[in-house]
């Protein structure tokens, strides 16, 4: 804020979150600059009444809240801040992995609530190792591969499905296996899901793909809510097609708590914060500062969405 305000005239939104679109849609009638969230939708009815708009700056890597062919039909860059979150966003999925292998919430609220009663019993609070099992990573872009290369480092046996596949170097690089999206479900421990979210991910996991796989494997997604069948994913968990799911990303957030996935012992629930650690989010808040300052300028921003 320091940074733009010595250089710009800046209006801050701080009502209810996300912004109502009407009170949206009066405010970016005179800017020259808009800084988004991933919960704002800025469609091609914001982009058209921001008739003076130059520069639109996402603090975030995804950017499916943005209408990008609007934008750039009318020349407006675009920046989001990728690389600088893939870390933290991998950590999260690893810590999501251990918490379902290892049912660390679950052990947790029983220490918390005063039931544990058997120390070391030999059946007592069984999880599963992560050694040698099958991690199936979909969408293998910058954080698919950290997440990839962290499960290595746990011995586990890592396969992938993506729209390219890697090269055979970087596939031996990262130690992984490229199978298709039937076989990437029937064949994995546990399935992390890593796409970006488009027309050709939405709703991607569905019911179909969950009776593929194995009963007593796990989903995690720490990527974008829609790229999953919601409803399906609560009948597959309430009829145990699978063993869990651990979540980061929701089709609507924040989740109301009347969701019936909120009701499920076999499902860890997170706020949405895949990037969100100290370090991560002062350089996310700088690049996203950066790229509009850029971009107002008439330069290319460090990160511009391309077209
Ligand atoms: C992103 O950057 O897109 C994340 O989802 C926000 O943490």
């Amino acid at each position: 804020m320091k940074e733009l305000k010595r250089k710009y005239d800046v209006e801050v939104y701080t009502g209810k979150i996300p912004m109502p679109k009407r009170a949206l849609l009066s405010k970016i009638k005179d800017k020259d600059g808009l800084i988004c969230y991933p919960y704002d939708s800025i469609d091609s009815d914001v982009i058209n009444t921001g008739t003076k708009l130059k520069a639109i700056s996402t603090y975030s890597v995804g950017y499916d809240h943005i209408d990008i062919k609007t934008a750039s039909k009318k020349g407006i860059a675009v920046g989001y801040t990728p690389e600088v979150l893939t870390r933290a966003t991998a950590d999260l999925t690893m810590a999501l992995m251990l918490s379902l292998f290892r049912r660390i919430p679950e052990g947790d609220k029983l220490v918390h609530n005063n039931r544990w009663r058997t120390i070391f019993g030999p059946y007592e609070f069984l999880g599963t190792d992560l050694y040698q099992k099958t991690l199936g990573i979909f969408g293998m872009g910058r954080i698919g591969k950290a997440v990839a290369k962290r499960a290595r480092g746990f011995e586990m046996k890592v396969i992938y499905h993506n729209r390219t596949r890697l090269s055979k170097k970087e596939e031996q690089d990262i130690g992984v296996r490229y199978v298709s999206l039937d076989s990437l479900f029937r064949t994995s421990d546990v399935i992390s899901v890593h796409s970006p979210h488009t027309p050709q991910t939405n709703e991607i996991i569905n019911l179909k793909l969950f009776q593929k796989m194995k009963k007593t494997s796990f989903l995690i997604n720490t990527s974008r809510g829609k790229i999953i069948n919601e409803k399906d994913l609560v009948i597959a968990l309430q009829r145990k097609i699978i063993a869990g799911a651990a979540l980061d990303v929701f089709q609507k957030e924040p989740i109301s708590s009347k969701h019936p996935i909120t009701k499920l012992d076999n499902v860890i629930l997170m706020p949405h914060s895949g990037s969100a650690t100290i370090e991560t989010r002062k350089k996310m808040a700088e690049i996203t500062v950066k790229n509009l300052m850029l971009a107002l300028s008439g330069k290319k921003p460090i990160y511009q969405v391309k077209a």
